[in-house]
């Protein structure tokens, strides 16, 4: 084990911060070999890629070797960045609870706790005197109390689109009733398609929508479509959960309302996100979660809610994680979007290229757009996804993830499910055949990617490819996942 603060010295925190030790890469069951760590954050050799915690970790292989970990799996959780990591090691000396103390370390938990809020804030581009910033779990949360405080009725309409994740639908779904845009067989809309979907009667009150698709990548034209929505008086919400890692958001620039992250999707894997809205839909009414800190009076008779973030923040908050969550909206701001969106441009192109020349393979989504990030979804007829997953994993270390991403809708539509196959999907996950269920395969990458992480994927995809017998060293179990057998 290796005290990151020695190799760290430069910790974001006030000086007087005392360095302790933190092992940052060899958890139960890591093999790391070298035990360096990757340098502080910047460019590495190759130029645009940037280094992350565990950038070194090693993975057992199915024949007794050890592989350098290919992480493809970015889009479902981020590895930390080091200036998190160094901001979470300077704060864990000081840590304590917030709002909730008068002693010293509690006054300064509290201090960075509310810091934080004004840089999520800055962040998106919002205005204090206008919006707030409320820090749930992740995104799922954040989606949930959103739609919990909008109080809106059974018979109210919410515009979403077939692209959304589970999160962007469910919460919503719950309220009141959704009117969906429907996608082509690429997986993508167009403003006219959102269009007839406001202009449809009743007039929606909210439009919510993703900022990028965590299966194909693909990031719809938000600043039109989000005009149309305001010019006709409809809230715009956006998932920003995909989005927030890859591209700057500015909601005044964007024309939208409210935005919903997870930091564990952008390099703060400490169980925070935000919710970004307006003040006013929190002004009056009941909170999601009530308890503690959404209260300043309770009697037996009455509840005097707290004004502000507070109300919807019910229960001791997780200020660890809404430190680590500021530490890496600091460092993806040093780092500019410019040279990450360059760098990702790059890794959309080679994951093009390498899937192109995969025999067989089935790419899901549209390809050759400049409005994707570089996540990519797809088949290798004959060989079921979970097993292809296991394949990649125990063959090769690269890491990806099989199934339909939590968002089922949009697979259907992707591969082209009909209604009969989306009821048989739905009786075998009643019987516990999750094998059985359609899905694909999807890897996806940050700024921490490597071009050459790519490449191993093509060259791990062209070598499974041309083996079909080897998938029976697999076993493919009732839960969907598979494993060597031998
Ligand atoms: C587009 C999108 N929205 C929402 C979510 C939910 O995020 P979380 O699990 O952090 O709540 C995800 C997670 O994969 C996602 O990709």
């Amino acid at each position: 084990m290796v005290p990151i603060g020695r190799f760290f010295p430069d910790l974001t925190g006030p000086a007087r911060f005392v360095h302790i030790g933190v092992p940052v890469a060899d958890g139960p069951g890591m093999l790391t070999t070298s035990g360096t760590r990757p340098a502080p954050s910047g460019t590495t050799a190759e130029p645009g890629h940037w280094t992350l915690v565990g950038d070194d970790v090693r993975v057992p292989l199915a024949d007794g070797s050890t592989r350098r970990y290919v992480d493809l799996d970015t889009a479902a959780t981020s590895s930390a960045a080091p200036a998190v990591a160094r901001a979470v090691e300077a704060f864990l000396p000081w840590y304590s609870s917030v709002h909730r103390g008068a002693g010293a370390k509690s006054q300064h938990a509290s201090a960075r706790y509310e810091e934080a809020r004004g840089l999520l804030l800055q962040f998106v581009g919002a205005d204090a005197a206008t919006h707030q910033v409320v820090f749930p779990r992740n995104t799922t949360e954040a989606l949930n109390i959103l739609a919990f405080r909008l109080r809106l009725a059974p018979d109210d309409v919410v515009l979403t689109t077939a692209v959304e994740h589970h999160a962007n639908l469910l919460p919503w779904r719950r309220h009141a009733r959704l009117r969906t845009v429907d996608v082509g067989a690429h997986g993508t809309f167009t403003v006219d398609d959102v269009v007839a979907g406001l202009d449809a009667s009743p007039t929606p009150r909210v439009l919510a929508v993703t900022g990028a698709s965590n299966v194909t990548g693909w990031m719809p034209p938000l600043a039109e479509i989000a005009a149309e929505a305001r010019r006709r008086g409809v809230l715009v919400v956006v998932d920003a959960a995909q989005l927030a890692p890859h591209r700057p958001i500015d909601i005044t620039t964007l024309g939208v309302d409210a935005v919903a992250l997870s930091g564990h999707k952008m390099y703060a894997p400490f169980g925070t996100g935000a919710l970004i809205a307006p003040r006013r839909l929190f002004r009056d009414g009941e909170p999601l979660m009530v308890g503690g800190g959404a209260v300043s009076a309770v009697s037996w008779d009455e509840v005097v809610w707290s004004d502000g973030p507070e109300r919807e923040e019910a229960g001791s908050p997780n200020v660890l994680g809404v430190v680590a969550l500021a530490a890496a909206v600091r460092d993806m701001q040093r780092q500019g979007w410019t040279a990450i969106a360059e760098h990702e441009a790059a890794l959309v192109a080679a994951l093009d290229r390498e899937l192109a020349t995969v025999p067989g393979l089935v790419r899901l989504g549209p390809t050759g757009t400049a409005s994707l990030l570089p996540v990519a979804a797809f088949t290798l007829p004959g060989t079921p996804h979970g097993l292809l997953a296991a394949r990649l994993s125990a063959e090769w270390g690269v890491g990806v993830r099989s199934g339909c991403f939590c968002a089922h809708p949009y697979m259907g539509r992707l591969l082209g499910l009909s209604p009969t196959d989306v009821e048989s999907f739905h009786d075998d996950v009643r019987a516990g055949r999750r094998d059985r269920v359609p899905g694909a395969v999807r890897a996806s990458a940050n700024r921490g990617t490597r071009l050459d992480d790519v490449a191993v994927l093509g060259q791990a995809l062209r070598a499974i490819a041309a083996t079909p017998e080897l998938d029976r060293r697999y076993h493919l179990g009732p839960h969907g996942y598979a494993a060597p057998t031998g």
